[in-house]
This record gives structure tokens, C-alpha cells and sequence, in this order.
């Protein structure tokens, strides 16, 4: 076999074959097939597609390159959730307990920020003395004695996908359906996990724009995990304003705590219950309620119990960013529109993502919303609040921030988006 032909092939709009696909998944994981010949792959697939037999077979050898890994040693059942990505979006952080307190086994193998989206893992270090990184046993530990872990997938599992998915963000590779969906799925079922809820984001704050992207994406990966024995469900969720008031690292985990307590953003608490109800219902569990388990308070001793296992100390006073800089309404009126890449990007020039992978986040970084669509501002009252340690960023944020937002009229009437749209 030779990696010129398996380039030429897709490049023509041709099938690869399963031999074909095996190969070169194989060969590049061992490093015979270089980083610039894999990136041309990645793009004739971008641009040519792959049928379902071809998006299975690659995500098979994707999962073939790495260890798999067993639940079978738990009492419960085990459920999964992932989100494939957006501004705000920390419900990974009160979910995972939740689910746990109604009786599943969560293993969240979770990532760090990729361009303007955060990552759980960065979020979860904020928290003094967190640890993302587990061998396997300690992550069997952690969810055998509290219900849930959130963790940094081991090396050993798709080392395929990593190394793919590197290359991925750096050739403009990342938005191709059959990439992604085989990149997801893999890691999941490599985990071993017995049902998987997918969250799919739409709108400019997501990597799927519109919706029928993001419905093809979704029916892709629910087949794949639904062929390898997963129970998998999807729901389509609204990505085009950030999930509740906040964007950043620790000012996402404040916020999550908020809603573990019963409190918190109601757009963030509506998404939590309606993913946590999925996840039980594809575990089998039938009788608990999630909103009980938030409003009693035994979500938040999961939590507890979960960062503690985890080295973390769940009552540390949470960092602070050391400069903040106030952006105001402009007019006066009914806030209609609050671009989620806008302020994805803002955040993560404050300092809440990273440039480059090996850079360091600051945990204190990100944006405060003051207002959502549908509410009402006034001329002058605070919009959002910056937060950096290094304030020579605000200008470089606010340049993102040019036509992040619309405001009608007073007395408009506007009816938001609901959050869960499918
Ligand atoms: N998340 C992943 O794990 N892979 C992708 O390709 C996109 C989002």
C-alpha cells in the first residue's frame, strides 16, 4: 500500500476501501505516513466527503489504534455525555454529578479549549489543587466511589484521533462531518461507556453553523455508536448566544456551583435537566429526577466528594482575574442579539483559551454577561465585564466585540431561541 494512492483516491471522489482506510490510519500512528500526506487526506475528505461504510471503517481503526477500556466492574450502569463544543458551556461540570446522584456511573473524558471554545479540563483547574490527569485505576476509583470523574482521556486511548486532530486544527481540516463524527465516536467508544448522550451545538458559536449540518452530524455519530452496541441519542442545542451569564474558567466553575446549588442561569439549568434526563434514559434508569437531586442538594455532595477524589478543595476561594473593564448598552431597548463567537473570542483573548496548545490558560479570565436576548437595557448600564490579569488585552478583546450585539426598540416584542431546538 502506499499513501499516494490513498491520497489520489479521495482526491478523485473515490471510495477507500477498508484495506486503504486501515492502512493509513495505522501507518500515520506509527509515523510512516508524514504529517503533510495525512493533511491532504484530511482535505480531499473535507472537500470529497465519506459514505457511511467509510466514515465506520475509519472510525474502527481509529478506535483499533489505542487500548479499550472496561466498565464492566461497576455496579451501575455507565453514561456519557459529550458536547461538540461552544461559548459558555460548562453544564459538563453540574451534569456529570447530577446524573451520579440519580444513580449512573458518568466517566467524562473531557479536553481542553480549542480556539474559541473552553474546555472542561481547563475550567476544572481553577479549582486549587484539581488534577486532570488519572491513570486508568484512579479513574476506575474516583467513579466507583462517588458516581462521576472528569478527566483527560489517557494516552493510550484513539492515539490516532490526537494526533489527527492536532493536524486537523492547524490545516483548516477541522469542520468535515466525517472527521468529526469519527473523532468523537472513536473516543467514546473506545471508553467503553454503555450509553451516550450528544449534545450538538447550532449557531455561530458552534463548529456546525446551520441546522442541517448539525442534524447530519448528529444521525452520523448516533449510527456509529448505535452500530458498535452504544445506546446513543442526540439533541440539538442553541449555540448562537453563550450558555448562561458567563465565559471563561473560573468564572464558569462559580457559575456551575451556583447551579449545584440550586441557584444559577435558568438557560443553564433547563440544559443540564434536559441532557441529565436523556443520559438516565438511555442508562435505564427510570424513576429519578434530576431537578429533585439539584434542588436537595445531593448534586452538589457528588460534586464535592468528585473534586476532593480529585485532589481539589471544593470550598478554596475560586481565582479572580486581576483587571476588569466594563463594556455598556449603547442605546436603550430589548436585547435581541449577543453573538456566542464573538464572545468566544473575546474570552479568549482576555486569556481563557490559548493560542498555541503548550501555552498556559489564566483561570480568571473570560466574560461577564450582565444581559441575555429577550431582556431589556438601558442606555449606559454595564453589558458585559472583561476580566484578565494582563489588562494590555482588553483592546485586542474589544476588537472582537464590534457587531457582537443588536438592540431594538423599547417595547419590541422578541422571543429568544429556545435552547433545546431537536
Ligand atoms: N471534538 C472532537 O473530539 N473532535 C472533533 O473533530 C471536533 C470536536
Amino acid at each position: 500500500m502506499d499513501v499516494i494512492s490513498v491520497i489520489r483516491t479521495k482526491r478523485d471522489k473515490g471510495e477507500l476501501s477498508p484495506e486503504q482506510i486501515d492502512w493509513v490510519i495505522d501507518a500515520y500512528t506509527r509515523g510512516v505516513v508524514a504529517d503533510e500526506q495525512m493533511s491532504a487526506l484530511a482535505m480531499a475528505i473535507l472537500l470529497n466527503g465519506m459514505n457511511r461504510a467509510e466514515i465506520a471503517r475509519w472510525t474502527a481503526a481509529m478506535i483499533a489504534s489505542g487500548e479499550r477500556m472496561n466498565f464492566d466492574s461497576l455496579s451501575r450502569p455507565t453514561a456519557d455525555k459529550h458536547s461538540t463544543g461552544g461559548v459558555g458551556d460548562k453544564i459538563t461540570l453540574p451534569l456529570a454529578p447530577l446524573v451520579a446522584a440519580c444513580g449512573a456511573a458518568v466517566p467524562q473524558l473531557s479536553g481542553r479549549g480549542l480556539g474559541h471554545t473552553g474546555g472542561t479540563l481547563d475550567k476544572l483547574e481553577s479549582i486549587p489543587g484539581w488534577r486532570a490527569l488519572l491513570s486508568n485505576e484512579e479513574m476506575l476509583h474516583v467513579l466507583d466511589t462517588t458516581g462521576a470523574v472528569i478527566c483527560a482521556a489517557g494516552d493510550g486511548l484513539a492515539p490516532a484521533d490526537k494526533k489527527l486532530y492536532a493536524l486537523r486544527d492547524v490545516t483548516g481540516t477541522v469542520e468535515a462531518i466525517p472527521l468529526i463524527a469519527s473523532s468523537i465516536m472513536s473516543k467514546k467508544i473506545a471508553e467503553g461507556t454503555g450509553s451516550l448522550v450528544l449534545d450538538v451545538k447550532v449557531g455561530t458559536g458552534a463548529f456546525m453553523k446551520n441546522i442541517e449540518d448539525a442534524r447530519e452530524l448528529a444521525r452520523t455519530m448516533v449510527g456509529l455508536g448505535t452500530d458498535s452496541g452504544v445506546k446513543t441519542v442526540a439533541l440539538l442545542t442553541d449555540m448562537s448566544t453563550p450558555l448562561g451569564l458567563t465565559a471563561g474558567n473560573a468564572l464558569e466553575v462559580r457559575e456551575s456551583v451556583e447551579v449545584l446549588a440550586g441557584g444559577g442561569p435558568a438557560d443553564v439549568v433547563e440544559l443540564t435537566v434536559a441532557l441529565a434526563r436523556e443520559m438516565l434514559d438511555a442508562a435505564g434508569i427510570k424513576d429519578a429526577d434530576p431537578a429533585k437531586a439539584l434542588a436537595d442538594g445531593s448534586a452538589m455532595d457528588v460534586w464535592r466528594r468528585m473534586i476532593a477524589a480529585q485532589g481539589g478543595d471544593p470550598d478554596a476561594a475560586l481565582p479572580v482575574a486581576r483587571e476588569q473593564h466594563v463594556v455598556t448598552a449603547p442605546s436603550t431597548g430589548v436585547l435581541t442579539r449577543l453573538d456566542a463567537y464573538d464572545i468566544g473570542i473575546a474570552a479568549w483573548r482576555l486569556g481563557a483559551g490559548r493560542a498555541r496548545k503548550e501555552d498556559p490558560v489564566q483561570a480568571g479570565a473570560g466574560v461577564e454577561l450582565h444581559a441575555k436576548p429577550g431582556d431589556t437595557v438601558t442606555a449606559g448600564q454595564p453589558l458585559l465585564t472583561l476580566h484578565t490579569d494582563t489588562p494590555e488585552k482588553f483592546d485586542y478583546a474589544l476588537k472582537s466585540l464590534n457587531d457582537s450585539w443588536d438592540i431594538a426598540a423599547e417595547g419590541t416584542t422578541f422571543t429568544p431561541n429556545p435552547i433545546v431546538l431537536d
